[in-house]
């Protein structure tokens, strides 16, 4: 039986952080055995905000060290970088032709976006959505594995994917409608100073989140200055401690122990007792893959070998597509080769 297909990524800007960790590449990890696996950095998307050209390329190689670090295995997963595909700018264009206007102004992280990025804000980061609509459609993905922050944005490739075969198709399902895979617990880390908001990159206080590379002491400091609250005795589920909640789901997960397991450890526990565990099982599940980016990074040839190889695996497939969709849509081509 062949597998099913599964395509993520994620973007270029800066280091990783736990929610994109225990939101989406945990679970890429988990299931990658079960699936055709495509992870892709997403350089692209990176110049949807301001960014910086002399950090690009750098940042580039340590999300793909990251991946592999984590635990993405080459033997189930093609990794690869986004610009390097051209497929991927192409299927935007021709996206974008059939794609409503009115569909992107109504992005929630669109309209977030805009707002921080006041008068700068670019037609590219409207765009962001069809992009990577485009990144999933090219590789017919049954499966896409995201953080809920993203669950809007799956159902608009949802949506493009039947417009353009009602539109063009004849029929016959030229682009395959993904569905999202979003996790149960993790899906939705928050800040660790503010439980309402999602823990972000472009939060401006490095303190509110944990970074995949982190060292220890860096760690401690961030538990310790935590947001918490006053009220004695730990517990999930309680109206109003979203402190309380992040921080005991991130000592589940990082654990490895039942929500039960987890809750009858914490109940007669204060803040005080409880913070110096979940620093300890921070330390203790970053440091293997810490070692593994350490020995990853310190190897350049052989993570552009991995690019390389992944590139040229990945634009095969999107190729694949880009030419069904250019004979749909009805493009000219020299006699004999496909368009
Ligand atoms: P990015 O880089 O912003 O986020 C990468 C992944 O991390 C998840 N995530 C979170 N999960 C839980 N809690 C959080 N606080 C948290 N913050 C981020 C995101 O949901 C995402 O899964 N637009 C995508 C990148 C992309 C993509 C794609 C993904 C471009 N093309 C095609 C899938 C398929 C994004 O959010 O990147």
């Amino acid at each position: 039986m062949t597998k099913q297909r599964v395509l993520s990524g994620v973007q270029p800007t800066g280091n990783l952080h736990l929610g994109n960790y225990l939101g989406a590449i945990q679970g890429w990890v988990e299931g990658q055995k079960e699936f055709e696996n495509f992870f892709c950095v997403v350089d692209l998307h990176a110049i949807t905000a301001p960014h910086d050209p002399r950090t690009l390329a750098a940042n580039t190689l340590t999300i793909a060290a990251l991946y592999l670090a984590c635990g993405i295995d080459l033997e189930y997963s093609t990794v690869f970088v986004q610009s390097q595909v051209p497929a991927h700018s192409e299927l935007t264009w021709l996206l974008n032709c059939l794609t409503p206007l009115n569909w992107l102004d109504d992005m929630i992280q669109f309209k977030e976006k805009a707002l921080r990025q006041g008068e700068h804000v670019s037609l590219g980061l409207l765009d962001y959505p069809v992009l990577m609509a485009a990144d999933i459609l090219l590789y017919q993905a049954d499966k896409v594995p995201v953080g809920e922050d993203q669950k809007q944005h799956l159902e608009l490739t949802r949506d493009i994917a039947d417009r353009f075969n009602h539109l063009f198709g004849q029929g016959q399902v030229l682009l395959k409608p993904p569905t999202s895979l979003i996790r149960a617990a993790g899906a939705r880390v928050m800040s660790l100073s503010d439980g309402r908001r999602k823990m972000s990159k472009s939060d401006p206080s490095d303190l509110s989140r944990i970074n995949l590379l982190d060292p220890p002491d860096l760690i401690q400091k961030k538990i310790k200055n935590c947001k918490t609250d006053p009220v004695r005795g730990l517990a999930f589920d309680q109206p109003d401690r979203p402190e309380c909640q992040n921080l005991l789901t991130l000592y589940m997960l990082l654990t490895g122990k039942s929500k039960d397991q987890v809750a009858a450890e914490t109940a007669p526990l204060g803040w005080g007792q409880f913070k110096p565990l979940l620093t300890e099982a921070l330390i203790e599940s970053l440091r293997p893959l810490q070692n593994r980016y350490q020995a990853l990074i310190a190897d350049p040839s052989y993570l552009e070998e991995v690019l390389h190889q992944g590139s040229y695996w990945a634009g095969e497939i999107a190729h694949q597509t880009l030419t069904t969709v250019r004979q749909a849509l009805g493009y000219w081509s020299p006699r004999g080769s496909k368009p």
